[in-house]
């Protein structure tokens, strides 16, 4: 399983409007281990199939609570995700993007989403998220519709070497 390279801006793959995954066979299987293994490596929690060059409908996430490491991470493949709902509630968070190094942002996004999608196998999933995982969602399907953090943002900016990093998506 190899990793694969990230895609930045100013790439225009970045910047399309990914197509459906339609077919679930073994070349879709080594894309979805190749993305987990370029995500852990990157290390990210999250990686859209176009930050690896392919224009198509599939994020992997992979979270846990860093302040519980009793609580194991869990790790999200979903092929084709769509948005169902959006809380009205919103906050504006900090998020970094493997594929635009060197930037931080302040996003506004709803607190909880419902996302309906298949795994990896082609059977459908149905997703909750609220709070931070919420927002890596988010941002991931911001990617298939060729939308950047930075796009959202409110305020952007370069980090000093040292501060600390977000969790980059
Ligand atoms: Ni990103």
């Amino acid at each position: 399983m190899p990793v694969r390279t990230i895609v930045t801006l100013p790439d225009p793959l970045l910047r399309r409007k990914s197509r459906p995954v339609t077919k679930f066979d073994a070349q879709l299987q080594t894309l979805i281990d190749d993305m987990i293994e370029t995500m852990r490596a990157a290390p990210g929690v999250g990686l859209a199939a176009p930050q690896v060059g392919v224009s198509e409908r599939l994020i992997v996430v992979e979270y846990g609570d860093d302040e519980d490491e009793d609580i194991p991470k869990k790790l999200y493949v979903l092929v084709n995700p769509e948005i169902k709902s959006f809380s009205q509630e919103t906050e504006v968070g900090v998020e970094g993007c493997l594929s635009v190094p060197g930037l931080l942002g302040e996003v506004e996004r709803s607190l909880a989403v419902t996302i309906k999608g298949l795994n990896r196998h082609g059977q459908p999933v149905k997703i909750k998220a609220q709070d931070w995982l919420a927002r890596v969602f988010q941002h991931e399907i911001d990617h298939l519709n060729g939308v950047v953090f930075t796009d959202r943002a409110t305020k952007v900016w370069k980090p000093e070497p040292d501060q600390p990093m977000v969790d980059n998506v």
